[in-house]
């Protein structure tokens, strides 16, 4: 694995000479964010050796390099889920190769289903902490020391210091947002009702298929993780609706403009 990871982090280094700060993955239908990018350099997933390539449709399957809210940062347009079949591993590489390149910090964007009832569609939620339900955990195997130690601590998954901007950046515009947990499943089925209900019981506000396994290996790396959602649909109440994957990316893509917003403003805050 490690030869893997510099492998590929020389091609790309060599291919764009890029120091990004901060790495973005942008999920469902929210990869409009990159034409917020002034960007510099653009690499099809295809042509990276090593990386797995993005099937879903709403990912465009692209490693951009540019400058957001005066940053150098590195995006993944399109990431990889383990409900496609790629391993955890697989599926985290592109987040060794950031963390390779050098970024300080990890921003991420997801989709998700709604399970608390204060949670309208369109909103956005700040992820606080999470609940891994996937069937699996991108650290297992053998532990690589140089990347991270054998048992991380896992007490302050998400940044406090990046909520709270983010919180406040989101009420100054206005924004319905709510500050909550999120828990992954595999998918790709969407919930039942009774697993909608039983996710909430559980304790999550938010349920996607993805982000927890980025933050994993963020955090394995000791890199601070922030990572916002946008409601597309709601589960576990009475008369359940049926969801499908064009009316999530509906919701997202309507809700861009705000997420891309957030982050643009919390990257001109920090450094
Ligand atoms: N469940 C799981 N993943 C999702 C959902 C959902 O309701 N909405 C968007 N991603």
């Amino acid at each position: 694995m490690l030869d893997k990871i510099k492998e590929t982090t020389d091609f790309i280094f060599a291919k764009t000479g890029a120091k990004p700060d901060y790495g973005i993955v942008l999920g469902s239908g929210l990869g409009g964010l990159v034409n917020e990018i002034s960007i510099e350099h653009a690499l099809e997933y295809t042509s990276i050796p090593n990386f797995p390539v993005s099937t879903v449709k709403g990912h465009g399957g692209k490693l951009i390099f540019g400058k957001l809210g005066g940053k150098n940062v590195i995006a993944l347009q399109g990431r990889f889920h383990f409900y496609e079949g790629y391993t955890m591993k697989e599926v985290t590489f592109p987040i060794r190769v950031m963390i390779a390149l050098g970024v300080k910090s990890l921003l991420l964007s997801n989709a998700s289903g709604g399970m608390n009832p204060d949670y309208q569609i369109g909103d956005i939620v700040i992820i606080h902490d999470h609940i891994n339900l996937l069937q699996s955990n991108p650290l297992i195997g053998k532990n690589y020391d140089e990347l991270g130690p054998r048992f991380p601590d896992m007490s302050e998954p998400y940044d406090p210091t990046l909520i709270a901007k983010a919180k406040a950046i989101a009420d100054k515009a206005g924004y319905r947002s709510h500050i909550g947990v999120y828990v992954a499943v595999s998918g790709p089925c969407f919930e039942t009702p009774a697993e909608y209900r039983y996710l909430r019981n559980i304790g999550a506000d938010i349920v996607g298929m993805s982000t927890i396994p980025e933050v994993i290996v963020g955090r394995h790396a000791g890199i601070p993780c922030f990572a916002i959602s946008i409601v597309t649909d709601l589960g576990g109440f009475e008369n359940a609706q049926k969801i499908s994957h064009e009316e999530v990316l509906e919701v997202a893509t309507a809700s861009e403009v705000k997420l891309t917003a957030i982050i643009k403003e919390l990257l001109k805050s920090i450094d």
